[in-house]
């Protein structure tokens, strides 16, 4: 079943909807609001679970998810728009990729990548689950923390670093376990990446110790039209750690490849 996610809505020009992390919500795409509201229609939903979205199941798939944009866009009467996903918000881009290539106009990925879970992988999510379950949301916050920004960031911008814990540790219990167990049970999407046909933008942080920028660079040689930029000095957020890179990048690709 697919609902109408809440949005934030600025800017004109081709739709590009951008798609937060795990556990973030729409306020993490705060940088990109002004910086890229001359460039481009901006699209900013809370995927279910998270921010103000609720109606969550137990396992939040990402086809779910990638239905849900596409619900949005039908609903905005968009019939193709650029899909830009961060980490979480990238497996959810893939799977758009994969289900509406008709509805797709050029795919921006940051911080993430096609492949799916290890085993090891898929037990540490039930784990992380079960302790969110226990014992909330405040202590994954405080954990992930440190892997979402560099050291030099968070020692050289606290406040970044504090609205990032708190945009964290708000979001619900049952949005967290339910993402944890979507993520988990997510395809290996490797196999696709040679059969993207619109142009890429693949984007990481050359320190993101999550999901390491090495990731993003296998991906760009798959994918036949990616343009490949790595951040320097950032890690799993560039786009909030180094937004005037982000958008240059997200724009260069705008006016390059979309025209
Ligand atoms: C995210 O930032 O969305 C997550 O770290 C992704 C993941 O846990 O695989």
């Amino acid at each position: 079943m697919t609902r109408l996610l809440p949005y934030s809505e600025v800017g004109t020009g081709i739709p590009l909807v951008l798609i937060h992390g795990f556990p973030h919500d729409r306020r993490l795409w705060e940088p990109q609001l002004n910086g890229l509201r001359n460039s481009a229609r901006l699209i900013v939903p809370d995927l279910r679970g998270f921010g103000a979205a609720t109606d969550v199941p137990a396992t939040m798939g990402m086809e779910e998810h990638a239905a849900d944009v596409k619900t949005l866009l039908e609903h905005l009467r968009i019939t193709g728009a650029v899909i830009c996903g961060l980490s979480m918000g990238g497996y959810v881009a893939l799977a758009f990729a994969a289900r509406f290539p008709g509805a797709l106009r050029g795919l921006i990925l940051c911080s993430t990548k096609a492949g799916a879970d290890s085993n090891e992988a898929k037990s540490a999510r039930e784990a992380t689950a079960l302790a969110v379950l226990d014992k909330g949301v405040a202590r994954l916050a405080d954990d992930m923390l440190p892997k979402m920004l560099a050291p030099t960031t968070l020692a050289a911008r606290p406040e970044l670093g504090a609205s990032i814990r708190s945009m964290m540790a708000e979001q619900r219990v049952d949005g967290v376990v339910a993402a944890l167990r979507g993520m988990a049970a997510r395809p290996d999407r490797t196999g696709m990446l040679a059969g993207i046909h619109v142009s890429t933008l693949i984007i990481a942080g050359e320190r993101d110790t999550l999901i390491p920028s090495t990731e993003s660079g296998t991906m760009s040689k798959s994918v036949p039209r990616a343009h490949l930029v790595i951040v320097p000095d950032a890690a799993h957020l560039p786009n909030a750690e180094a937004p005037e890179v982000f958008n240059e990048a997200a724009k260069g690709f705008l006016g390059r490849a979309l025209k």
